[in-house]
């Protein structure tokens, strides 16, 4: 069994080793740019960890999760030219440093290069890893449609939000480890396992990156902290404090949140504030470590070596106090 580092590390190397460099550059190097300024790498840990908690060897999985890592990242690329952020991992976005056309087309190519890393497993479940890694990218871009549909309503709920979240991020998770299960040789019903684990894990996981683009340390963080706030996202934290403010008919919350120009920073603080007194935070808090559960409840069922599964409980907590 290989610990959490070593994996990293397998992983670090792998995507060092893959380097871009077709013609045109300027299609290509926002590629080699957005994957080299690191990130967590946590899906491509899980497709491996999945595959050796069912005893497969890592080294059948790796392509998988190169391919799982390069689709994240042509999704973050895109989702930074519609959140308008300034700021990917402590540095600047690929459309604010190239330009918009640059980062939709560098982002096409690499979801291509993501494709052309999959279809390397083994020809035996070739067609079940093609068939979850394409639902699972439709239901990436469902949740992002319906994310950038809630920026302009007023009255998304709770449940419509978890929806959203489990389709944007949490599907991704899910499948990640249910390839990379496939390859270690997992059956249906420890496949099925552990996709709920994933998704329960990916569902906590966005809801901590919400209340990290709050309260986040921007000096750790690596995004813009306020981000969802300047674009109204309804996140988990915006949607309870409107509910909590609802008797209150000219509430302040409702004054910043309408379609007036306001000052930046100003709207982040005070909003901040609003939800500070609300403590709406904890209520996410709470929101979130009940996902832990449901995702360790998955884990608990899953017939497989018992120091893997350790491991990945392990794991799992930890992304839950990371702070970026
Ligand atoms: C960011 O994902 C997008 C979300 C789903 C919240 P990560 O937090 O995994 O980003 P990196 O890859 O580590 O930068
Ligand atoms: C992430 O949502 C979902 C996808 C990229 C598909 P966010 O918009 O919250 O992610 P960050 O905060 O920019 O990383
Ligand atoms: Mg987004
Ligand atoms: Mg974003
Ligand atoms: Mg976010």
């Amino acid at each position: 069994m290989h610990s959490v580092q070593e994996l990293q590390k397998i992983i670090n190397k792998a995507i060092t080793d893959t380097v871009y460099t077709e013609k045109p550059a300027e299609l290509y190097e926002p590629i080699s740019y957005l994957m080299d300024i690191g990130g967590k790498r946590m899906r491509p840990v899980l497709v491996l960890v999945s595959t050796e908690l069912f005893g497969g060897d890592v080294t059948k999985a790796l392509n998988a999760a190169i391919g799982i890592e390069l689709f994240h990242n042509f999704t973050l690329m895109h989702d930074d030219i519609m959140d308008k952020a300034p700021l990917r991992r402590g540095k600047p976005t690929v459309h604010a440093k190239w330009s918009e056309s640059a980062a939709i087309l560098s982002g096409d190519v690499m979801f291509v290069e993501a494709y052309k890393m999959i279809i390397r497993v083994e020809d035996t479940i070739l067609r079940e890893v093609l068939d979850i890694f394409s639902r699972t990218a439709s239901g990436v871009c469902q949740g992002q449609q319906a994310d950038m549909n809630f920026e302009n309503r007023g009255n998304v709920s709770i449940e419509e939000y978890l929806h959203m979240i489990k389709q944007k991020t949490a599907v991704l998770l899910a499948g990640s480890m249910q390839i990379g299960a496939l390859i270690g040789g997992a059956d249906q019903n420890q496949a099925r396992l552990i996709y709920e684990f994933g998704e329960n894990l990916g569902l906590a996981f966005q809801l901590q990156d919400d209340i990290l683009d709050v309260y986040g340390d921007p000096e750790k963080f690596g995004k813009q902290v306020g981000g969802d706030i300047l674009a109204n996202k309804k996140t988990f934290l915006l949607i309870k404090a409107k509910e909590l403010t609802a008797q209150n008919q000219s509430s302040e919350l409702a004054w910043w949140l309408d379609g007036k120009t306001h000052d930046p920073i100003e709207k982040i603080n005070a909003i901040t504030s609003i939800y500070d007194s609300l403590g709406v935070r904890k209520l996410a808090e709470r929101q979130m470590e009940e996902f832990v559960l449901r995702a360790l409840a998955a884990l608990d069922e899953i017939s497989a070596k018992n120091d893997t599964k350790i491991l990945l409980k392990n794991f799992a907590e930890s992304l839950l106090v990371r702070e970026h």
